[in-house]
Parts: C-alpha cells; structure tokens; sequence
C-alpha cells in the first residue's frame, strides 16, 4: 500500500501532531505500508486563486507552479492519504486547507447525483482510496474534533474518497507532560497498533482509536491545570517585559 502523509503542524518534528502520526505511521509500515511524509511548513503551496483554470484551461492541471505539483502525482496515486492536522480555530491549520482547496482538478466540472446530492465525477488518473485523519487539540473535550470530523467526511464525499476514521489526541499538552514524566506508552503503542490493523483489515480498531482519545484527568482538573499554567507563563512574560 502507497500512503502519502501531509504533515500540516506549525512545530513540524516538535509537534503533538509529529508524535501522534508518527507512531500511526511506524505501524502501518511494520506490515508493508510505503509511506512517504511530507511536512507542509517545508512546503510553499499558495491558496486557489479561483479561476478554474484547472477546469477550462488545463483540464485537471492547476495553473499554480509551487510545491503543490509535486503533491499532486503523488496524491493521485496513493493509496491511503494520512492527514496530521491539529485544531486550529475550530478547523484546520490554513496551509492544510490550501492543500485541499487545490485538489479541485481531482474532480470534474460536470455534476452527477452521487449518493442523492449532486455531486462532481472523479477526475480522470485520479486514483479512489482512503484518508485517516491524526489530530490533536489544546481543550479537553472531544467535541472539539467535531468540526474537523464533518469537514474530513464531506471532503471524502465529494472527492470520492473512503473516510476511514481518526486518531484524535484531545488536551495535548496533558500529553506532553504525560511523555515527559515517562508514561504515555500505552497511547503511542495504540496508535502503532490502529496502522497495523488499518494495513490488515483496512478498518482502524475502535478500541485502538478509545485508547488513542483517553482522557488523561477530569474536565474540572483540565480547567485548574491549563489557568495554572497560563499564570506561570504570564507571569513569567511580565518579569521578562520588566
Ligand atoms: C493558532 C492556534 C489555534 C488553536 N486553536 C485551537 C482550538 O480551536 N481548539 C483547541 O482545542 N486547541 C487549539 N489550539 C491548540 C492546538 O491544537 C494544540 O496546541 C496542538 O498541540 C498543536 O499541534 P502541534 O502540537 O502539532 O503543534 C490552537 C493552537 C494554535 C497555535
């Protein structure tokens, strides 16, 4: 199986986002997976300047010369697309977006009723296949995917592509802290062992995902927790500012 990760972390290798992937990624090549990885802030990829040129100019080409053609073979041939994406705003981090506003030559400008809405046909060499989804977010509900889970299954309907599921890492810093002190292992092995499975059966294991999503203290701990934390940042800021 030929799976394309975009990784769309601001902090790269320093990121939950990295730590998250990461261990999906050594297990989906434990059993086979070529996997190649690219990290977008190593990349220049422009937003859609909206001309449809990739529709009436150059059928199924964008006209925009950047990273992004280097992208594109690769993700019209894959397998499996691996999306690392952590919330922001409520969404996905901007350069992660541009990706997928460009993928509009991926599919044909006429429309077809697909699963009862209208719909466009998949563009022509592009390949079907599926995408996971490897997020992480600063607050401690899971709520806080919702946004992220709606956008990633409507994007796979229209772009004819099987939303598989998601490996969503909520109050990430309770994490680091977490792998710092030496624990988390349980975490990182469930997420090694969700790519092993996803390369087996093609499904990511539910109890696998749970593992992934545990909450690590209680909401009201959460609250008291990340306050404390910004007050020793601020303050920490103020004796610097002075
Ligand atoms: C610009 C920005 C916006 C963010 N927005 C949210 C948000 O809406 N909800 C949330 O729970 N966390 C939010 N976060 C926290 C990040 O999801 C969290 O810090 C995560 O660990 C970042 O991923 P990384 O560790 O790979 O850099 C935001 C962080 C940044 C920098």
């Amino acid at each position: 199986m030929y799976v394309v990760a975009l990784n769309g972390s601001a902090r790269r290798e320093k990121g939950v986002t990295t730590t998250l992937t990461s261990a999906l990624l050594s297990g989906m090549q434990e059993e086979g997976a070529e996997v190649e990885l690219l990290y977008l802030r190593q990349m220049e990829i422009e937003p859609c300047l909206g001309r449809f040129d990739c529709w009436y100019k150059s059928p199924g080409r964008c006209s925009v010369e950047d990273d992004m053609q280097r992208l594109y073979p690769r993700l019209r041939t894959a397998d499996c697309w691996v999306i690392g994406a952590p919330v922001y705003m409520d969404g996905i981090p901007g350069p992660m977006k541009n990706v997928f506003d460009r993928l509009l030559p991926f599919v044909e400008p006429t429309v077809e009723v697909r699963d009862g809405r209208v719909r466009h046909p998949m563009g022509v060499g592009v390949k079907g296949g599926s995408l996971i989804l490897a997020s992480v977010c600063g607050h401690w509900e899971m709520e806080t995917f919702d946004p992220l889970l709606a956008y990633m299954q409507a994007f796979c309907d229209s772009a004819h592509r099987a939303f598989a599921g998601a490996l969503l890492r909520p109050h990430a810093a309770e994490f680091v802290q977490l792998l710092k002190n030496g624990g988390g292992d349980d975490i990182l092995s469930a997420a090694h062992e969700a790519g092993r499975q996803f390369m087996r059966s093609g499904v990511l294991p539910a109890d696998k995902l749970a593992a992934v999503s545990r909450p690590l203290l209680t909401r009201e701990e959460y609250i008291d927790r990340a306050n404390d934390r910004m007050a020793q940042l601020m303050s920490g800021e103020r004796r610097m500012a002075a």
